[in-house]
Parts: C-alpha cells; structure tokens; sequence
C-alpha cells in the first residue's frame, strides 16, 4: 500500500518518459492505471533504443561538420516511431503507388564487413548470341548469400541484420536492362528490364554466385546489374558514406543468331508483373493515397 500511494506518481512520470510511442491525447493526465498498464507494453519505445542525434537538426551553431548547402535534418525525439502514422504502411507488401515503412534500419556490419561485387560473366563487351542460354556470374564479399523472406507478403518487414561472421544475411539479385547502345545516356526505365533473377543460394559458398538466363536474349544491347539485398529484400546499408560501390553493372551486346525471329522468353521490356511468382506479387495501394501525400512534419510527430 505504501508502495502504491508513495511511488505511483513517479512510476507514472517514469512511463511518461520511456513509453515515447504514447499517445498522450489518448489518456487523461491523472489516469495513472492506463499509463502504468502501457509502460510494460512492447510496443513502447525503449529509453535506451532512443537515438538523441535524430532531436537535431545537425545545424545547431558550433555542429561538427556543417557546411554551406547541408540541408537541416527532420528531426523526432523518439526515433520517428510515428513517421508512417496516417500513411499507406508498406505492411509487407509490393505497392505499386509508394508507401511508408516504419521498421527500423537494422544492425549495420563494421567496415571490414562492407559488401564488394564484380560481375564475373559476362565480361565487358562481350558479344553473345541470342537466344542462347547463358550463366551471370558474380563473385560477391562479405555477403551471407541465399537468405530471403516471401517477397509477397513480408517485403522490409524486420530490419537488416548480421551473421554471426559479422556480414549481413542476404542475397544478390540480377537484373538486366536493354540499353539501346553500349554509349546510352539516357537512364533506362527501372520498371522496365529483360531478365530478374534473386539469387536463392549461396553459390559456392565463397560469394561465387550464378543466375541462368534461360532461353537468352533477343539482339541487343544490354546493362547487366547486381542489387545486394538484406534478408527482407531492403538494399544494404553500410557503416560509412566514403566506400566502393556494393554493386556492379557490366554491359555487354547481344548478336543475332542466323535464321528466323527471337525465341527468347526474356523479352526487352518484361515488368514487374513478369516473375512475381518468384519476384513476390505487386500491388496497388489499398487506401488510395501514396506514402507522399502528407507532409512530414519539420518536427515531432503528430
Ligand atoms: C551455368 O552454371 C551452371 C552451374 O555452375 C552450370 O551447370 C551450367 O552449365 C552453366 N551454364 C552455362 C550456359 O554456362
């Protein structure tokens, strides 16, 4: 009894204060039980999950590192826990129209762990044949390759994380688009491409990975990609601004083989709705309303 009457205000105050995802207008000031009942809640945000330097603007006179023409940062004192609120959430899923993801980034591997890629087949320039099956080949760093989530239904829904090695868990995709020709300088269509492989293993082990490119290409020119996913197909991210690239691009042509039209299935201009049986099945907004429609406020939330 003594417990109760002597210590409830500061076990509320001390709610207050930890359960950062609280909605205030929720709960009348001296509704101390609702408050204490929430504090154990999983869904509060831990004090010592709270990351101070998303408070500031990163602008704050006497700031390391300020430039002229740094942008001020958004900030939230709780981590941006209620940035999607309102929004279509991405929930798992493929929407076409944009969305909001509230999940957190995730664990981020140290420097020596960083993700490096070349693409070992094609070679630059090579000149293939058409419609005539063909291996990419990649030969990745640092990757715990072959791990992948059902990209229908929990696409960036848990945080990047690391093997126990250290690296992150993830997995490679391929992707190939028709360029035009090998000096283009108009960026291709991203929704756009001729072949989309995950990569479902870890290849040899050592970060040799292969997607086959059944039945080839159609002639052509063509920019062969590599994009480094984490286990919930989000892409890396990594411990510092200033590295080589995770990824790489090669581009190579393909010639006509002699007599009659392409028989190829990878045709120049498949889409998303093309492999979804293996790529995850995309969507349309269910609300109607892109992720983009509400303006994020320059503070706090709500
Ligand atoms: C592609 O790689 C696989 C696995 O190493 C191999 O069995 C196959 O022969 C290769 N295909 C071609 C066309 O090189």
């Amino acid at each position: 009894m003594f417990f109760i009457t002597f210590f409830a205000p500061f076990l509320v105050l001390a709610s207050l204060i930890s359960c950062a995802s609280l909605d205030y207008s929720q709960v009348t000031a001296n509704d101390g039980s609702s408050l204490f009942k929430r504090q154990g809640q999983k869904s509060c945000l831990n004090q010592n999950s709270i990351q101070k330097a998303s408070s500031l603007t990163g602008q704050e006179k006497g700031t390391q590192g300020i430039k002229a023409g740094q942008s001020p940062s958004k900030t939230d004192p709780n981590n941006f826990i209620n940035f999607c609120a309102g929004l279509e959430l991405t929930n798992g899923k493929q929407i076409t129209s944009g969305s909001c993801n509230g999940v957190v980034m995730g664990k981020i591997p140290a420097v020596s762990n960083m993700i490096s890629t070349i693409i070992t087949n094609p070679k630059p320039g090579d000149q293939l044949t058409s419609d005539t099956t063909f291996n990419v080949s990649i030969q990745a760093t640092h990757l715990n390759a072959g791990h992948f989530v059902n990209p229908t239904t929990n696409y960036y829904t848990a945080p990047q994380d690391l093997g126990s090695n250290g690296d992150i868990i993830g997995h490679c995709h391929i992707t190939v688009q028709d360029i035009g020709s090998m000096d283009a300088t108009t960026p291709p269509d991203p929704s756009k491409f001729a072949f989309f492989k995950g990569i479902d293993d870890d290849g040899n082990g050592r970060g040799l990975l292969q997607a086959t490119v059944d039945g080839g290409l159609p002639a052509g020119t063509y920019r062969v990609c590599t994009l480094m996913g984490a286990e919930n197909h989000q892409p890396v991210i990594m411990p510092i601004a200033q590295r080589g690239a995770q990824d790489d691009c090669t581009k190579f042509t393909v010639v006509a083989k002699k007599g009659g039209a392409s028989t190829s299935k990878n045709q120049k201009n498949g889409d998303m709705n093309k492999n979804q049986a293996e790529e995850g099945f995309v969507q349309g907004g269910s609300k109607g309303k892109a992720a983009q429609t509400k303006q994020t406020k320059g503070k706090g939330q709500r």
